[in-house]
């Protein structure tokens, strides 16, 4: 229940590399499972979502050697090498960890068991509970099988291919059903209303997978092979490098250099939405790695004005949310953010969380059922906090304090170890 003090700053200034993509460690893990041979990943995410993935992984029968800091190696057994574990698979807060599991066990022949922590065990799961029932496998859980625990009797031989129409712009969803794809005989396709990221789709190229997009519609044709690439860089996690780059934007006197960070278009609305509040951020050095585009980003400070912030910017910029509605609370005028009623199913209730902790700063927010409306000012106070649980809440309210009047206290933050272990570390070193 570590709590975190933040002073205010007088301008960050340096150079960092935040830890590995989430979304790229959890694929990379389950991926490599599933391929023939061996594959090295470098920059894997060492938080507690991914490892808790890793673990999972390790119960289904697979070898995956911790080489050091950020270094795996899986010794993947090809499509059909996994095996029933003996014991529950805990995937602690992560919704991704057990949604793409759940997709991919749904494909296999035998029984497995996954749960999560209290927050967890609250979030949806009917989303992906009905789709993959469709394909043939037998799963149970609370609420008729819309909150985890859930049971998965995996429809083995037996996996039928959908062409699903999803109500919701979700990588997870999109996610799970292509994976149990791989085990069903024919074509399953997946439409969403935006386009939700891509790294599913591009992760599985890379391994030798032939996907097919037409539009909003992904599809896969099953029981194709994994090829092991033999090595495997995941860049630094976007998401992660968002709160430097808000907080260089928000502390007069910044400037950053946040390196080798992944910037596949489908996760870059931060930098478009902070771009058009009038930011200066510029990517230098683009380059590709493992199929997605990496760059190192400059942030310097420069005052913001306020954005309307919806539609498709939304999923391309999801889990930033948090962070930009803290740009907001400093930036001139009013910022509208609708189209986000997800939010309200992440790790906590973003809208609640994020309007009530501003609030404490002496922010003016209106909150709406799918998003809020945020009337920035120069200067809010320092004030305490709480992580509602959630490590982007706990950060977004960290950096908050980097340009608050007074000294900001956020409570509970240990969530910060399911994705970002060292935030503490390099924001003490960056800020001063
Ligand atoms: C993720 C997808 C997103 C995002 C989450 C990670 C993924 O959720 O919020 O943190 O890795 O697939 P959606 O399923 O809502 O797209």
């Amino acid at each position: 229940m570590a709590d975190l003090h933040i002073r205010p700053s007088r301008g960050l200034k340096g150079a960092l590399t935040p830890p590995g993509d989430k979304s790229l460690s959890h694929r990379a893990v389950m991926f490599a499972a599933l391929s023939e041979g061996k594959t090295e990943i470098t920059g894997f995410l060492s938080g507690e979502d991914t490892l808790n993935t890793a673990k999972a992984v390790r119960m289904l029968g697979i070898t995956v050697e911790e080489n050091g800091p950020g270094s795996l190696t899986v010794h993947g057994k090809g499509l059909d090498g996994l095996s029933e574990p003996t014991g529950v698979l805990d995937l602690g807060n992560s919704g991704t960890g057990m949604r793409l599991l759940a997709g991919l066990l749904a494909g296999q022949d035998f029984h497995s068991v996954l749960t999560g922590d209290q927050y967890l065990v609250k979030r949806p799961m009917g989303r992906i509970v009905e789709p993959l029932r469709k394909m043939g496998a037998v799963i149970d859980g609370r609420a008729g099988g819309k909150l985890a625990p859930l049971s998965v009797r995996g429809a083995g031989r037996n996996a039928r291919p959908i062409d699903h129409v999803s109500t919701v712009a979700s990588a997870q969803v999109k996610s799970a059903i292509l994976l149990c794809g791989l085990y069903a005989g024919g074509v399953t396709s997946v439409s969403e209303p935006n386009k939700s990221r891509d790294h599913t789709e591009r992760m599985l190229r890379f391994f030798g997978v032939q996907v097919r997009e037409e539009g909003l519609r992904v599809s896969v044709v099953g029981r194709q092979a994994l090829r092991a690439p033999g090595r495997l860089e995941i860049p630094s996690d976007i998401s992660s490098a968002a709160f430097f780059l808000v907080a260089a934007s928000i502390v007069p006197g910044s400037e950053v250099l946040v390196r080798n960070v992944g910037v596949n278009p489908t996760r870059t609305g931060i930098i478009d939405i902070l771009t058009a509040m009038g930011a200066d951020i510029a990517l230098e050095n683009l380059r590709e790695q493992a199929g997605e585009p990496v760059a190192d980003i400059r942030a310097r400070y420069r005052k913001l004005w306020a954005a309307t912030i919806g539609g498709d910017l939304i999923p391309r910029a999801i889990d930033e949310i948090p962070a930009i509605a803290v740009a907001a609370a400093y930036a001139e005028g009013t910022t509208v953010i609708k189209d986000a009623a997800e939010l309200r199913v992440k790790e906590s209730d973003r809208i609640a969380a994020i309007t009530a902790e501003l609030r404490k700063m002496g922010a003016s927010v209106r909150e709406l059922p799918d998003g809020m409306e945020i009337t920035g000012r120069e200067r809010l106070n320092g004030a305490v906090c709480e992580s509602h649980g959630d490590h982007r809440i706990a950060m977004s309210m960290a950096i908050a304090g980097l340009a608050a009047s007074g000294e900001m206290t956020v409570k509970d933050t240990v969530w910060i170890e399911t994705s970002f272990p060292d935030f503490e570390r390099m924001l003490s070193q960056l800020a001063y």
